[in-house]
């Protein structure tokens, strides 16, 4: 997404310090061009199996980003009310919706069903049994698939691994024909269909491949108990390459392998990626603000913080750090990386070996477009940054920094205050 031209990093056709000269630091930068290529990347490796892509919501929710996403055809997954009034606010389709998580409640359930969106992916008993209610209530029918854990090992972050038994996602493979054919006498309930999600950031083929067979298993399973089954959905997941030597999935190579699994079902098929889609195609863009050479270690103290980007402190996550203004020379130092929060949580990379930076000097945080700004909060009364759509050699102001009036709103006093 960044490259060096003239001694400076580029996006598409526009130079980083011009954006910044506009808006200041920190500030997230997207490119159109990469994202429209990796939303047609996948579309294109699973072309065959001609499925719904759902765009993982969460990942980046930013209003722009959606619209272009609903204008190249995406479908959206999504995990809450917020996220679904937010896809409909962009121009999502209600019947490219699907809506996944453990703990919808009746109010997001009932908005679901207002909004006739594609269909629920359930993962519980309970609350099949809520929906069921809720659609009785409202004299709709909703069609729903159930989210299928499948017990396979992803290799991944802890925190994001949800496809193991021990995780909250999802009901037992074990369980599921008895589970399902009760669910799928339910009034006011369609049964359509089977959903597996085995992980985040999952580089290796392996899990998806199981996920997948386990499905296609348990569909015959169920056809052979009389139950049909209309749609699979495999879920999200593909990594991308963080650091410098880390190669991404490979979807081609991935859809070879599952196109074939899921043709012999007959089922339509979904997809709910998020982080391949939007990861690569963004940036966090941040100066330093000030050196400081400590007993035993060298700080870039720059103006973005842990409340901008939490990945790194959350989960020891790398993001290349690279220097706006290209570096030729050989001297490079080792240096942390790190924001201006009270907490040694808050740094973006330690012992990067980095040109000698000096107060003013930017930096960009890459691979900062998933789960970038959609996870930042105002911790330490910090003001959320800008984000910023670069389209070739044109720039947008997507989301306007927060300012202190915001910080404010909705506060007020109790009587005895004001
Ligand atoms: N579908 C379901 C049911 C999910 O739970 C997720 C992600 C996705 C799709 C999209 O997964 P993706 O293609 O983006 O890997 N905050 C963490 C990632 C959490 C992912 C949660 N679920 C991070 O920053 O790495």
């Amino acid at each position: 997404m960044l490259t060096y031209k003239k001694g400076e990093l580029v996006c598409e056709g526009v130079p980083i310090p011009t954006i910044v000269r506009e808006l200041g630091t920190p500030v997230y930068v997207y490119s159109q061009e990469i994202l429209l290529k990796n939303f047609r990347r996948i579309k294109n490796a699973f072309a065959p199996l001609n499925p719904l892509i759902a765009y993982s919501v969460k990942a980046n929710s930013n209003l722009s980003i959606l619209s272009l996403l609903a204008r190249d055809g995406s479908g959206f997954d999504i995990v809450s009310g917020g996220e679904l009034h937010r896809v409909l606010a962009a121009g999502g389709k209600p019947d490219k919706i699907i809506y996944a998580g453990v703990g919808k409640t009746a109010d997001e359930l009932r908005l679901a069903v207002k909004s006739k969106i594609l269909m629920v992916n359930l993962e519980s008993e309970a609350e099949a049994n809520l929906l069921s209610r809720v659609a009785q209530e409202m004299k709709a029918k909703v069609r729903v698939s159930i989210r299928i854990n499948p017990d396979v090992e992803a290799h991944t972050h802890e925190y994001i691994t949800t496809g193991k038994k021990e995780n909250k996602f999802g009901i037992s493979y074990k369980s599921a024909p008895e589970i399902i054919s009760r669910i799928a006498r339910l009034p006011h309930i369609e049964f359509v269909g089977l959903h597996v999600h085995v992980g985040s950031q999952i580089l290796n083929q392996t899990p998806h491949i199981s996920g997948a067979r386990r499905l296609v298993t348990l569909i015959n399973n169920l056809r052979s108990l009389g139950i049909e089954i209309r749609t699979v959905n495999i879920g999200g997941g593909y990594g991308i390459g963080y650091k410098e030597r880390e190669k991404p999935m490979n979807v081609e190579k991935l859809a070879k392998k599952i196109i074939p699994l899921l043709r012999k079902i007959g089922c339509r098929t979904i997809l709910e990626p998020g982080r391949f889609i939007v990861a690569s195609a963004g940036a966090l863009i941040t100066s330093v603000t000030y050196v400081k050479v400590g007993d035993e270690k060298r700080f870039a103290i720059v103006d973005a913080g842990m409340n901008d980007l939490i990945r790194p402190s959350l989960y020891k996550a790398y993001h290349r750090i690279i220097p706006v203004k290209e570096y030729q020379g050989k001297r490079r130092m080792e240096m942390d990386v790190v924001g201006p929060i009270c907490e040694s949580a808050d740094f973006f990379g330690k012992e990067r070996k980095l040109p000698s930076l000096e107060a003013g000097d930017l930096l960009a945080i890459c691979d900062a477009g998933a789960y970038g700004f959609v996870m930042a909060s105002n911790y330490n009364t910090r003001l959320r940054p800008a984000e910023v759509l670069v389209r070739g050699r044109e720039f947008f102001v997507v989301k306007k920094r927060e300012s202190y009036k915001d910080l404010l709103a909705g506060e007020q006093y109790p009587p005895y205050l004001r």
